[in-house]
């Protein structure tokens, strides 16, 4: 998700300052490169050893006396993303005054990217009207916060003022990035390979595991999009993303046709079914009876139902071949859709079930191809390509 991004850490001195050890390591496993910048009371309560072990480059303290020239613009200059966490009251208020004598405000103050603040402090704090008064002037400046929640405090008290969850800080700090592009769209995605039912305890079934599906659900609720998420493989959670979970073709033709009527965009991902058993027997078929007959039928075509829809949405379609994407070039007029995205199945690494994918991306204007890269990637680069062409 931060893959390839240079997120700025700044600790500030309260007790939540052990928090931002683990914000830190969640930051670097989501593919982020991070530097920290401690300020004397942060290392009152954490050790700059274990930032740097996390980090793998030691924290920054001073603005003054290093070896580096100037620090603080050096820093903004190298960071997509500043996250402060905790926040202490005061470095708020030296950052609603825009006071930059030490490294942290210093470095806020010469940045002009996004900003993301998790306050952390006892409720009396939080509430005082000169931390209000920050806290307005802040948001006012586009700072984005976090939190904090109410719970458990240091010194055994409880109320409003805990840090947010590092989990939600980081989400914070990915939303941010993006700058919610996708706010307003509602979006609708179909995931997973359908099962059609033999008898009541096997099925027809695919190799879809719905990754890919679910990383496009993800990207774009975390860039602003209100998501229905028809799927069936376990699902993501997000508070933008309502799940319907199903299992058979017309269980999600059902539940995309009723999703997409008035949807902005709708992303096909899953791997459907052509065919399903016309009869599924009412109970198991057993081994004596000898190997059954089993007459197949189509499924609903569940694409062409949301393409015939008027107004249509944008529509996304996929088509997972084998031996080449070449065949998959005709599909785009044939399925009618805005945007066709092929992979093919069978080369090792990518794919059902992978954490990476390759694809040819065919559109109006041409073809591109995406070489391997996580499906994460793939969503995003997937949604700036619908962002440019509905804006056309
Ligand atoms: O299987 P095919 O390559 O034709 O699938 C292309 C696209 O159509 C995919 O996006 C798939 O999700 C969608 N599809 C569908 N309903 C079907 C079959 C395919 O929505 N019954």
């Amino acid at each position: 998700m931060l893959g390839g991004r240079s997120v700025l850490l700044g600790v500030t001195g309260g007790v939540a300052a052990f928090k931002a050890a683990y914000l830190a390591r969640r930051l670097v496993e989501s593919g982020a490169t991070v530097r920290v910048i401690m300020t004397r009371a942060s290392l009152e309560f954490i050790g700059p050893q274990t930032m740097a072990a996390i980090t793998g480059s030691p924290p920054y303290t001073e603005l003054f006396g290093t070896e580096t020239v100037s620090p603080h613009t050096e820093l903004a200059a190298w960071a997509d993303v500043i996250v402060v966490a905790p926040a202490t009251a005061a470095t708020m208020a030296r950052m609603a005054g825009g006071e930059s004598d030490d490294l942290l405000v210093a470095t806020i103050l010469a940045f002009t990217g996004p900003v993301v603040v998790a306050p952390a402090m006892h409720t009396e704090m939080w509430e005082h009207p000169a931390t209000r008064r920050n806290v307005t002037v802040l948001a006012a400046d586009g700072i984005h916060l976090v939190g904090p929640v109410p719970g458990p405090l240091a010194g055994g008290d409880e109320g409003m003022g805990r840090m947010a969850e590092p989990e939600a800080i980081l989400e914070a700090v990915i939303a941010a990035l993006h700058g919610g592009d996708l706010a307003g769209w509602s979006v609708v995605v179909s995931a997973g390979g359908t099962r059609e039912p033999v008898d009541p305890v096997r099925f027809l079934g695919n190799r879809s595991s719905g990754k890919m599906g679910n990383a496009i659900a993800l990207t774009a609720a975390r860039r602003g999009a209100a998501v229905t998420l028809v799927t069936t493989a376990p699902a993501p959670t997000h508070p933008r993303i309502s799940v319907v979970p199903v299992d058979t073709a017309a269980e999600m033709a059902a539940a995309v046709w009723e999703a997409a009527a008035g949807c902005d965009v709708a992303v096909f991902a899953a791997a459907v079914a052509d065919f399903r058993p016309a009869e599924p027997a009412p109970t198991k078929l057993r081994r004596a009876d000898g190997p059954p007959e089993i007459r197949l039928e189509s499924t609903p075509d569940i694409l062409a139902g949301v393409a015939a829809l008027q107004p249509r949405p944008f529509l996304v379609g996929f088509a997972a071949e084998t031996g080449g994407t070449a065949a998959a070039a005709g599909k785009l007029t044939a399925k009618g859709v805005d945007v066709l995205v092929a992979n093919d199945v069978t080369t090792p690494g990518i794919g059902f079930g992978a954490d990476s994918n390759a694809v040819t991306v065919f559109t109006a204007g041409g073809s591109e191809e995406w070489p391997r890269q996580s499906k994460d990637a793939i969503a995003n680069r997937l949604w700036d390509l619908v962002v440019r062409a509905r804006s056309h």
